[in-house]
């Protein structure tokens, strides 16, 4: 049978943390799996909610505020303690809630997350993610640095919001895709003209897809067989000649067989007007209904900070913006994706 902890948290439909301490706080924070609580935390893809109760200093500490961050950021439900008499003596911030409040608070989650499951019932999604490499030879290629990270998340919201979700995956670590919901199909793929062939294949009888991948615009002219060896004898260094590779999204977006929703990524730099003018145009060159506009650089876009996406739409005007980490700023875009879907019906 399975271990008991994955048990609980295969079936739980919400877990309530009460009363949570500092320590158990930095423990979920940093992902412990070796007690019960943080263990099976660990294990559920369950929403979770969470009530601390400490001293007041404890509660204020750095590492503390630090910590509730780091959890609000991965969509855990951190409920503010309030203020009054503290178990110590001491009075101030950190009591527990009243358990109504708890309570209400979990409720609220439980909804939320039921009504989002039924967003996109009965709807195909195919997501692709993360970056093509494109060989040079057999043991070296040109590539880039897209972990496939956001592509994951929407993939998971779909799913979580009732979708058949089809991911194809471009160099996405293994510990990455094990995270997905069980009944998301993955198709692994290394190169755009691979990635190309599974998303024409996989998006046929789709109502949405969504393009999170890094294609790379160009590939070496041809790869070779056998590893190049440099020459000792001669110091000229060899010459690559790279071609273009299909825009698999331009292509989709303007076939005749294209699902009824088709959503392109641009990573752009720049100021605000000039960001906001290469997606209106990448929107009516690529045929999609919808760029999502991520702002890179200066601590957005990339690594452990919030994400700042504005969603397009064909005419160029911003449909939506959403700010947050790669799971909300997902939600977000599932939300509006079922009703784009949902206003096509009628
Ligand atoms: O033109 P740019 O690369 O900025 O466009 C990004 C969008 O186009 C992304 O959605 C990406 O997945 C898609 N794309 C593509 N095929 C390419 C290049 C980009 O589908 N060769």
């Amino acid at each position: 049978g399975r271990a008991e902890h994955v048990e609980l948290a295969r079936i739980a439909d919400l877990i309530i943390v009460v009363p949570a301490t500092a320590n158990s706080l930095a423990r979920l924070a940093c992902g412990f799996a070796d007690d019960m609580v943080s263990l099976t935390v660990l294990a559920s893809d369950a929403p979770v909610v969470v009530a601390p109760a400490m001293h007041s200093n404890m509660w204020l500490a750095p590492a503390t505020q630090a910590n509730v961050r780091t959890l609000r950021e991965r969509g855990v439900h951190v409920i503010d303690p309030t203020s009054g008499a503290l178990g110590s003596g001491d009075s101030g911030i950190g009591r527990l809630p009243e358990p109504e409040e708890i309570a209400r608070a979990a409720l609220e989650v439980l909804s939320a997350r039921e009504q989002a499951s039924h967003l996109l019932s009965g709807r195909t999604v195919v997501v692709t993610a993360g970056g093509t490499r494109e060989p040079i030879d057999p043991v070296r290629f040109l590539g880039n640095r897209s972990s496939g990270r956001q592509g994951l998340a929407i993939a998971s919201a779909a799913a979580r919001a009732g979708a058949s979700v089809r991911v194809i995956a471009a160099n996405v670590e293994s510990a990455l895709l094990a995270a997905l919901p069980s009944h998301v199909q993955v198709t692994r793929v290394g190169s755009a003209l691979q990635m190309r062939e599974a998303t024409i294949a996989q998006t046929a009888d789709a109502d949405a897809l969504v393009m999170t991948a890094a294609v790379a615009d160009f590939r070496p002219e041809s790869s070779y067989q056998l590893k190049m060896k440099k020459d000792p004898t001669n110091e000229d260094a060899p010459t690559i000649r790279l071609v273009r590779n299909p825009d698999i999204l331009a292509e989709i977006g303007h076939s005749e067989a294209r699902p009824p929703l088709v959503v392109g990524f641009a990573a752009e730099t720049g100021t605000d007007e000039e960001i906001l003018a290469y997606g209106a145009d990448k929107a009516a060159r690529k045929g999609a209904d919808f760029i999502c506009l991520n702002r890179v650089g200066e601590n957005v876009g990339f690594g452990d900070v919030p994400n700042d996406i504005r969603l397009l739409d064909a005419s160029g005007h911003i449909a939506a913006r959403y700010v947050g980490s790669k799971d909300e700023v997902a939600a977000g875009l599932v939300g509006h994706m079922a009703s784009f879907l949902d206003n096509l019906k009628r």
